[in-house]
């Protein structure tokens, strides 16, 4: 089970090595702003059912374009479980939901009680660096705007031997679509 952490523990969660963790403390200079804008960001991102970018039409269009009906999904970064709900409701898969905050979880597993999807959902507290499943247990992997947080490289890297053969890798980041991106962008 995972437990609410702050401060560098939570940094480190996020990703951050030991060092940036204590890096970016140490920028953030004033420790009480630090714990403010960690109070903030999560008042904020509670309240969204949401946390990266896309839509439902474009999930949607993705899932459209797999070359087989997938049978096991794994979706890691899930949140509250937004993209969750679409698997759900367009494919047959049974579907297992990563993410390392148990509440996005909890929240996720509510809603999908609510509208009878929870027998084809399984989720999961884990780190998405240190994910708890055999090699090749997948037919398809999805991640919506997580893999930043491992550095995409990386996770392409990790994440690759959890698909079974043929197996497809869905993955979405942000990225410039311009050379010259504006000041306020
Ligand atoms: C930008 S959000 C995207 C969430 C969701 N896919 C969406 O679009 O709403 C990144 C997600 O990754 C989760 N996360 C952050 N670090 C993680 C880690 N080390 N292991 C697993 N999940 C992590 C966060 O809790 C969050 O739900």
């Amino acid at each position: 089970m995972c437990k609410h952490i702050s401060g560098r523990d939570r940094l480190m969660k996020q990703g951050f090595d030991e060092k940036q963790a204590m890096r970016l403390k140490w920028l953030s200079k004033d420790m009480n702003e630090h714990e403010r804008y960690m109070q903030d960001f999560d008042l904020i991102f509670k309240e969204l059912e949401r946390w990266g970018p896309g839509s439902e039409s474009d999930t949607l269009k993705a899932l459209q374009k797999l070359p087989n009906k997938p049978t096991t999904l794994l979706e890691i970064g899930c949140g509250q479980g937004i993209a969750t709900e679409l698997f759900a409701r367009h494919t047959d898969a049974m579907i297992t939901a990563v993410d390392n905050e148990e509440f996005a979880l909890k929240h996720l597993m509510e809603k999908m009680q609510q509208n009878g999807l929870e027998e084809k959902i399984t989720t999961v507290c884990a780190d998405m660096a240190k994910m708890p499943f055999d090699t090749k247990s997948f037919d398809l992997i999805w991640s919506e705007g997580s893999a930043y947080i491992m550095g995409v490289k990386n996770a392409l890297k990790a994440w690759k031997p959890l698909l079974s053969e043929d197996g497809v890798l869905v993955v979405s980041d942000l990225v410039w679509s311009t050379d010259k991106p504006s000041e306020s962008a």
